[in-house]
């Protein structure tokens, strides 16, 4: 059996291993994985900043990246903290007092549509965001709006990174996805992360243009055994990196 892939980040491989799953909430163990190592990478090339999440929920993905955390950085929450019940974010608060970084963390009511940039920026001020998690509401108007608050508090070396891509559910939030980017070129898609299963879903992760090359290369590193061989056509000049839990392909030797 091939070893579990880790990000690198001791903290957050535990909390991965040991807790993930007590956690409420959807994201898949292993994209928490690649956003821990992303951040690990980030920190060992200067990139500093805060961690944002739309849709903290009870804090299964907040809480593994808010263990990649430097310093005086913050894992920011923002959450409506309505559905199923406003239970969560009680719940949330108790799981990062058991399993997060309570020092560290500022979990905040909101609904992301009546929040700005500024807004964001003033809970932890004088750094800008260096990992942005959209993953609150999926209708097109909230993806859009949360879009626009990520790119406008990026650091310009940091990283958006979109849950429920590719969703059998949500068929059309690539396309809105794909028509933000047309209007700000300047961003690329360097990374997808392959789904576990239809509750754990791909993530597409974003950043600034120069820094598409550096990112690709750091995960291929951090993640040779699960590189899908063919990459993501996004139709830039280089593919998109994929990342895959089980990144196989079919054999076809016989036909040979
Ligand atoms: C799928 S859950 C997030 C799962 C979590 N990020 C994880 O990885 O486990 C989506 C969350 O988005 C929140 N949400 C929905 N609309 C929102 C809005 N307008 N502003 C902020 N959060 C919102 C919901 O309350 C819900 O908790």
């Amino acid at each position: 059996m091939t070893e579990k892939p880790k990000s690198g980040v001791d903290a957050a491989d535990r909390y991965i291993e040991q807790h993930y799953f007590s956690v409420h909430g959807m994201s898949s163990s292993f994209a928490a994985t690649v956003g821990a190592a992303t951040m690990r990478i980030q920190s060992e090339h200067g990139i500093a900043g805060n961690f944002v999440e739309v849709g903290a929920f009870a804090g299964r993905y907040f809480i593994a990246l808010s263990h990649a955390l430097k310093d005086d950085e913050r894992a920011i929450g923002f959450d409506t903290f309505h559905w199923p019940s406003a239970k969560v974010k009680t719940k949330l608060e108790e799981n990062i007092a058991q399993y997060g970084v309570p020092s560290r963390s500022i979990v905040v009511a909101a609904d992301s549509m009546k929040l700005s940039a500024k807004d964001i920026l003033a809970l932890a001020p004088g750094k800008k965001v260096r990992f942005f998690h959209v993953d609150g509401e999926h209708t097109p108007e909230h993806l859009a709006n949360d879009l626009s608050l990520a790119t406008e508090t990026l650091d310009p070396r940091g990283v958006i990174c979109l849950d429920d891509m590719l969703h059998a559910g949500y068929p059309t939030l690539p396309v809105i996805v794909d028509g933000f980017l047309k209007r700000e070129p300047s961003l690329r898609v360097f990374c997808v992360i392959d789904r576990e299963d239809i509750a754990a879903q791909t993530k597409y992760m974003i950043c600034r243009e120069p820094m598409f090359d550096f990112y690709i290369g750091e995960l291929l590193k951090a993640f040779p055994d699960n590189v899908w061989p063919l990459g993501a056509d996004f139709r830039y000049e280089k593919k998109a990196l994929v990342l895959s839990p089980d990144p196989k392909l079919p054999n076809f030797d016989d036909l040979l």
